[in-house]
């Protein structure tokens, strides 16, 4: 049912914990099966994200997800961050059942609440980025 790579990331996931003195922070929960994701990333000055760290209650496909979206972005420019949709997540696992895809939009959106802090913290504006939901099922019913 899984992807061997799903299960590599749930198992084993990359990046999870925190970072102190982030450049941005995002939290974003689902409702409807109350996971919630955590991501805070370390920007330099030039816009290039230097770390991301994530902290995930939820499912295990939450976990692969923020595991993979994290590896993702990290070295990524805060644009190229943004391109970091669900669906490139959920590729670079080789897919998820359609029942978790939600998961991979918790985390796309959680990249995107941290980059909107961090876009407030220092006076930015990301073109293309829009406010992120805290529930992420404001989003799916819209
Ligand atoms: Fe809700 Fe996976 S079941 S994030």
């Amino acid at each position: 049912m899984y992807s061997e790579k799903v299960m590599d990331h749930f198992s084993n996931p990359r990046n999870v914990g925190e970072l102190e003195n982030a450049s941005g922070v995002g939290t974003v929960g689902n409702a409807k099966c109350g996971d919630i994701m955590r991501i805070y990333l370390d920007i330099d000055e030039r816009g290039m994200i230097r770390e991301a760290r994530f902290k995930t209650f939820g499912c295990g496909a939450a976990v692969a997800t923020s595991s993979m979206a994290t590896e993702l972005v990290k070295g990524r420019t805060v644009q190229e961050a943004l391109a970091v949709t669900n669906k490139a997540v959920m590729e670079a696992l080789d897919g998820l059942p359609p029942a978790k895809v939600h998961c991979s939009l918790l985390a796309e959106e959680a990249i995107h609440a941290a980059l909107w802090d961090y876009a407030q913290k220092n006076g930015l504006v990301i073109e293309g980025l829009e406010k992120p939901v805290d529930d992420i099922e404001e989003k799916q019913e819209e």
